[in-house]
């Protein structure tokens, strides 16, 4: 009787220090959203406007560059630098009124301090927005003013997520769970063992492109 009880303890104690060692902790990634309120639109130009929705984006993109190339505030996906979308941005607008635009951009963003490109200094990723708000950044192409002056104040979230394999834990770090190596040119996002793996994880990682759309 003893020896039956005794055998799965040491093979689940022989298998303890196993975990423990593949175990680790990264920072999570961090996606920001900046809404953007123009109380004094003028709703009817923009209703005029062809493809308004596409020179809308493109020139929120050019904002995000311009900041970008001052402060390092958009982050990059595992492995891959990605100056040109700004962490993957996603720029939505919409009416809200007939005298009332809002802009929504979300992105992976650095994490806070973000580092100026050209000096020794650092700052916040909220912080330089908001003074790119009051620096008319945000109307950065003339297509923009029929927008009007945005409001004063940037409307500010974030959220961390972690990639597959991993848990959210002290609310922005990732805890790599599974034990065993991973290809090096595994796939992203992974493949039907990684599903297994993750599925008693207490904070289920969201896809990339899920929590973009956020
Ligand atoms: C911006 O995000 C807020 C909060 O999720 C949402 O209520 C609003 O509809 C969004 N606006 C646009 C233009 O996407």
């Amino acid at each position: 009787m003893p020896n039956s009880i005794q055998f799965p303890l040491l093979l689940l104690l022989s298998l303890v220090p196993v975990i423990l060692c593949q175990e680790s902790i990264v920072p999570a990634i961090r996606v920001v959203r900046l809404q953007i309120d123009y109380e004094n639109a003028d709703i009817s130009s923009v209703q005029k406007i062809n493809k308004w929705n596409s020179i809308m984006r493109n020139s929120v993109m050019a904002s995000l560059r311009f900041i970008n190339k001052h402060w390092l505030i958009c982050g990059e996906e595992e492995d891959e630098k990605s100056p040109i979308d700004c962490g993957k941005a996603q720029v939505t607008g919409d009416i809200v009124n007939d005298h009332h635009y809002q802009i929504n951009v979300t992105f992976i963003s650095g994490r806070d301090p973000v580092k100026n490109a050209k000096v020794e200094a650092t700052s916040t990723v909220f912080a330089v927005s908001q003074i790119g708000l009051k620096g008319g950044i945000f109307q950065y192409t003339n297509a923009l003013k029929v927008l009007g002056k945005p409001s004063g104040t940037l409307k500010f979230d974030e959220a961390f997520f972690c990639y597959r394999g991993q848990s959210l834990v002290e609310g922005d770090k990732c805890r790599k769970l599974f034990v065993g190596r991973r290809l090096r040119d595994s796939e992203w996002p992974a493949n039907d063992m990684d599903e297994e793996r993750t599925r008693n994880v207490e904070h289920n990682p969201i896809r990339l492109g899920t929590l973009i759309a956020l």
